[in-house]
């Protein structure tokens, strides 16, 4: 099983795909027949994936519940392991709407086997612990916030957001504590005309951002610690293609964590993957292109037999 526990890159769109960076014709495409129960259709062919675990994948999915009102869409927690392609819908009392305002996160407590769900609902904070298998929900948590939906990145316990609203923060959340405190983030340079929002993500075990400062010219900065203080540092800057060429537009899509950056190349869909350690990139040979997809996003997992009701203890 050690041989087989390949690192592999979701992708956040059906039907649903998974590639091996390092194996350039491994590919494989899934069904998601198992995915849904019958009564539910899946909205969007995008959907978000939150987190990942023991080589399961937690995702949210649009649905139309067909008990419903025509039009009305709620969200579907699914914990998915891509290899096996076993699939567990997570209970769900509230299945809100798909707000910009909302997000998830998933990750751990104290202890491994801690694992948690967490959501900004509105000014809500739901927390689903997969120890326990209950929901707990702490009103009026957080004030206003945009997350853009992206998703919070997992780090030793905690998890971190952009909160996008007007003067751009950090929002940080001790998943042991419950307790939500604000960051700056980097001091970013450059020009506002670029339409790239910055993104979070770790590499090598800290929190670090990526974000366009001018054309195609990215920036990586780096959370460490620094004496007793952890301060941003601009560890990479780095352009894709030929200098000057701005006919050709890139966008991060994930950082992965090695200092990996994944991105896509607009003109033609193609994925690249620059590497911060060896500056240097190289282009992924998928049998896919992913053109137009802003919302698109990688999330790498590694392969196991762990089945997702393994996870929920009950
Ligand atoms: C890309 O994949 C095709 C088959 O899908 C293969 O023939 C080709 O050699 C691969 N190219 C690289 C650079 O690996
Ligand atoms: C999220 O947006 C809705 C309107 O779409 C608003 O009513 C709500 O207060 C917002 N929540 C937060 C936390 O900003
Ligand atoms: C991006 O795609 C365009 C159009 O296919 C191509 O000309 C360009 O070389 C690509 N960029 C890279 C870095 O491969």
């Amino acid at each position: 099983m050690k041989l087989r526990s390949r690192r592999m890159i979701l992708f956040s769109v059906l039907p649903l795909h998974a590639l091996d960076d390092n194996v350039p014709t491994d590919d494989m495409n899934h069904s998601m027949v198992k995915l849904c129960s019958p009564c539910e259709k899946i909205k969007d062919k995008v959907f978000t994936l939150v987190g990942t675990f023991n080589g399961i994948v937690l995702m949210v999915m649009v649905v139309k519940d067909k008990r419903l009102m025509k039009g009305v869409y709620d969200t579907r927690m699914i914990l998915y392991n891509p290899f096996t392609s076993e699939s567990k819908i997570v209970r769900d009392p509230y299945s809100p709407c798909l707000k910009p305002n909302h997000t998830y996160g998933f990750g751990y407590g104290v202890t491994l086997d801690d694992l948690k769900i967490v959501r900004f609902r509105d000014h809500d904070l739901d927390v689903f612990s997969l120890k326990t298998n209950s929901w707990s929900t702490s009103k009026n948590f957080i004030p206003n916030a945009n997350f853009m939906n992206e998703v919070g990145t997992f780090l030793n316990g905690f998890l971190y957001w952009i909160d996008y609203s007007s003067d751009m923060t950090i929002l940080a959340l001790d998943v042991n504590k419950m307790a939500i405190w604000r960051a700056p983030l980097p001091p970013y340079q450059g020009s506002d005309s670029t339409y790239t929002l910055p993104r979070l993500g770790t590499l090598r075990g800290c929190l670090c951002t990526i974000k366009e400062r001018d054309n195609n010219v990215f920036d990586v900065w780096v959370l460490e610690k620094q004496g007793v203080k952890k301060l941003w540092s601009n560890i990479c800057s780095f352009s894709i293609g030929l200098e000057g060429n701005y006919v050709n537009k890139y966008h991060p899509i994930n950082i992965l964590d090695d200092g990996r950056i994944l991105m896509v190349n607009d003109s033609s869909g193609q994925l690249i993957i620059y590497d911060t350690s060896k500056h240097s990139y190289k282009m992924l040979n998928s049998s896919r292109t992913f053109q137009s997809l802003r919302t698109l996003r990688g999330i790498e997992y590694v392969e196991s037999l762990v089945s997702p009701s393994d996870l929920c203890c009950v």
